[in-house]
Order: C-alpha cells, then structure tokens, then sequence
C-alpha cells in the first residue's frame, strides 16, 4: 500500500461524500490543515475515544482519568522547555516570499514554476534558518501585552503533570499508577498535509506511567506490548505495524528512550504513535519552576522519596482514525460488480445495522420502523434505508461500514423473521425479529 497516492485520493473523496471528514470553513476556501469530523466521522471518532479510555481506564485500577484545561499557566511552558524548544528551523525566500523547514528543503517544493526545490531557481534567495515556535499564542484578559501571553497547549502531557499531585491524593494511588487524558492539542506545523495525518488542531490522547526510578525499563517494555496489542485489537493489519526506535538525533529534549509505533499509511511508514521514558524530567522542572515539591513519599517507608520516573504513551485521534480508515478500505467484485467496503471493526463502525424494507408496501416499512424503533431504544446506532434497490442500498452501507443489514421481507410479515447480512462475508442469516437486538449486541461488544 505504501505511496499509494490514489488510495489517499479515493480516501478523501469517501470520506467527504458519506460525511466522515471535510474540510474546515470549505465554503470560505478551506482553513489550512484543519479539518471537520461529519455525521460519520464523529460517531467513529467518537468509538476510537471510547476503545482507548476503556482499555486505558475502564480496564484498570492503576490509571486514573484527567481533563486538564487547554490553557495554562504561561511558567508551564517554560518548564517543560517548549517556549525554548519546540521550535523549527526555518528559511524564507526573498523572491517569491515562501517558508520552508531549512532541514526538509529536499523535499519542499517552490512555489514558481518550473517545479523545483527552494534555492535551485536562478534568482531564489534563500535567509539563513531562523527557529520558528510552533506553540500558538494568544492573549488572556483584555490588554493585548506581554505579560497577557498565554499559549494553546502543544500536548495534554503537562496538565498531567502539574495534575500529579491532585490526582495522586485524591484517587488514594500508589507508585505506579497513571494519569490518562484525551483533548485537544495545537501545534502551527509548518508542514501540515497527508489530510489528517498531521494538522493544526488535533486531539491526542495520552497516558503518563509514573513509577519509580530504576524500574523504568521494564515498564516501558510493558507499555511497548501493550500499545501495539491495542492496535491489534482495533482490527489493524498486524503486518503494517512497526516499532521504530529513536536515534540519538531524534529524541526529544525530554527523552530517555523513545520508540514509535509505525503503521503503513498510503504514504508510507509513518508515526503513529509515541512511546517515551521521560525520566523524571517534567516533574523535576515542574517542582523547580513552581517551588512546590512534587516529590513521591512511599506511604510504607516514608523515608523513600523520589522523584517519579515517566513512561508516557501518546497518539493522535485523527492519526488514528486514519489509520483505521486506511486499513478499512478494500475494493473487491461481488456477482459481478464492483463495490467498495469499509471493513471497519463492528466496535468501531460509526452504524452498526441498517434496517431495510424489502419494498415499500405490504406492511414491511412499519415493520422495519418498529424494528428501527427497538435498536434506537436499545442505544445501537442504526439507520433506516428504503430508497432505490436493495443492493444499491447494501452498496451505501458497505462505504459506510455498517457491519450488519437487517431486510424485512414478505416472510417477516408472515412470520416474523429477518434476515441480517454480515458486510464482509455476505452471509445471510435468518433470525427471529424480536431476537434482533440481542443478536447485534452480541456482535459490536
Ligand atoms: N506528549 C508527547 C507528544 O506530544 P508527539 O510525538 O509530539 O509526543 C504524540 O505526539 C502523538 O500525537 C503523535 O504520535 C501523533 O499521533 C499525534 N500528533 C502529534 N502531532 C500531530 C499533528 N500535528 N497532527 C495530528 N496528530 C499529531
């Protein structure tokens, strides 16, 4: 699949046509880099959340939940070294007034034509890189000044951190325990693109391990397995998931160790997600920066005190949804016609079932309605199609990724039986009608 530019088109374009993603402010033009999540997108959106705090939280009694504010104390920023840090290279060209990354300019494009690469056109002039911050700034209270600068979080990790103390006293935790978080997060990239992949705004979700100091690798080993075990388990094709290890030139100021977790997008190998041993830098910085003491006293031996280690896990929702999307994807031939299917996990597919009536007549719609009315009570996401032929509507479903169609036919009437068909094996099972939604939820759990 790697490079497979025409995937990422036809991507896009199912995504904007059945209401998954568009484009921000698209009747202004777009905005760039930011993207809306529709009807669909939500709902699966919504379901990638719900997989992640379940397996994060729900799951465990050693990792507590947090929804820390976007905006934070301006010192936070500084502590954690991202007003110093968090900066890119950059270059302008006095000639056509373009910005680029000083380190990618092999891979950037002029604007000018013929295409070319920034500083090979006769008359380009290219500054010496100046660092640009990617943390976007903005102003809290009335006066617009300096000392009213507040940023847009660039990760939720420190609200975690700052949080340490709170949520270690009030859930009665003990060393290791974790703190887990899903929120927004900005970051002005300078080179956004690859349609969710990265962009301006975005959410992460993430979990910060305390633990202490010296018994750091083996947690992070854990933390490795239980992350991609996760991957697994959201239906992703083991064989395009890799671990990647940081060399000395990519860690992050904060990190002991780092490893991402890699899966193959239409463009190719790329992160997914992080995982890092931050030693106990943050809280170290937090405590300095602060002057309040951050340190951990063993509730048995109160003379241990520490510092805590972090093992931090940390993905974007988007970057997954991508990924699911991706992997989803297939195109095949069915009695001699093409469809598209999304092969998306039931636990994840934004519709479970979509209920149809064979034909409008023959008391086969109010049947279907009932039917649609029990799986709406029952809170199983459905959607109720009597429009064109039946196999035109399995067709719509299919680009939704609605694993199971109910049909309501003359024999429902007679007897009070449906038929489910299964999106990927197109196999047709005939079950009673009031059995319906016992049988879904069985399937999506
Ligand atoms: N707290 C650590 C941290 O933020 P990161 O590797 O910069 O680490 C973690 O980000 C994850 O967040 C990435 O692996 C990716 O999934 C997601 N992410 C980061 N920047 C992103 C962006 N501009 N757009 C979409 N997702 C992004």
């Amino acid at each position: 699949m790697a490079n497979d530019g025409q995937l990422m088109d036809k991507l896009v374009s199912l995504c904007k046509r059945r209401g998954f993603i568009f484009q921000s402010s698209e009747i202004y033009g777009g905005t760039g880099s930011v993207w809306d999540y529709g009807p669909l997108g939500v709902e699966l959106q919504r379901n990638v959340k719900e997989a992640w705090w379940r397996a994060m939280v729900h799951e465990r009694d050693d990792i507590e939940g947090l929804d820390a504010a976007i905006l934070m104390h301006p010192r936070v920023w500084e502590a954690s070294g991202h007003v110093a840090g968090f900066t890119d290279p950059l270059v302008d060209c006095k000639a056509c007034k373009a910005r680029f990354r000083a380190d990618q300019l092999e891979e950037s494009s002029c604007p000018r034509k013929p295409s070319k690469h920034p500083g090979e056109h006769g008359d380009c002039e290219l500054t010496e890189p100046r660092l640009f911050n990617l943390m976007f700034k903005t102003f809290m209270g009335p006066v617009e000044d300096a000392a009213a600068v507040v940023y847009l979080r660039p990760e939720t990790a420190q609200g975690s951190y700052v949080n340490f103390q709170n949520v270690l006293n009030s859930g009665r935790q003990r060393i290791p325990f974790g703190i887990a978080q899903i929120g927004k997060a900005f970051r002005n990239e300078i080179t956004p693109g690859n349609f969710i992949f990265r962009t301006r705004e975005f959410e992460q979700m993430e979990m910060q391990f305390f633990v202490e100091p010296g018994s750091d690798e083996e947690w992070f080993e854990y933390w490795k397995a239980k992350r991609m075990e996760w991957m697994h388990g959201l239906g992703l094709s083991p064989e395009r998931l890799r671990f990647h290890e940081h060399g000395p030139n990519e860690l992050a100021h904060y990190a002991k160790r780092a490893f991402d977790i890699q899966y193959e997008f239409p463009f190719g190998w790329s992160e997914f997600e992080g995982v890092h041993n931050r030693t106990d830098f943050d809280l170290r910085r937090h405590q300095e920066y602060s002057g309040k003491k951050l340190e951990y006293v063993d509730p048995v031996d109160r003379n241990k005190r520490y510092l805590p280690y972090v093992i931090e896990t940390a993905i974007g929702v988007g970057r997954t949804v991508l990924a699911v999307l991706a992997d989803a994807y297939h195109e095949e031939e069915v009695e001699g016609e093409n469809r598209v299917v999304m092969r998306l996990h039931p636990r994840l597919a934004p519709t479970k079932v979509a209920v149809f009536p064979l034909v409008r007549k023959d008391d086969m719609p109010e049947l279907a309605e009932k039917l649609q009315r029990e799986l709406r009570a029952a809170g199983v996401p459905s959607f109720f199609d009597d429009s064109g032929s039946i196999g035109r509507r399995y067709r719509r479903q299919d680009e939704a990724g609605t694993p199971f169609g109910i049909t309501v036919d003359g024999q429902s009437v007679a007897d009070g039986t449906v038929t489910i068909r299964h999106r990927d094996t197109l196999r047709q099972d005939r079950i009673d009608a009031t059995q319906t939604v016992a049988y879904v939820r069985d399937l999506i759990r």
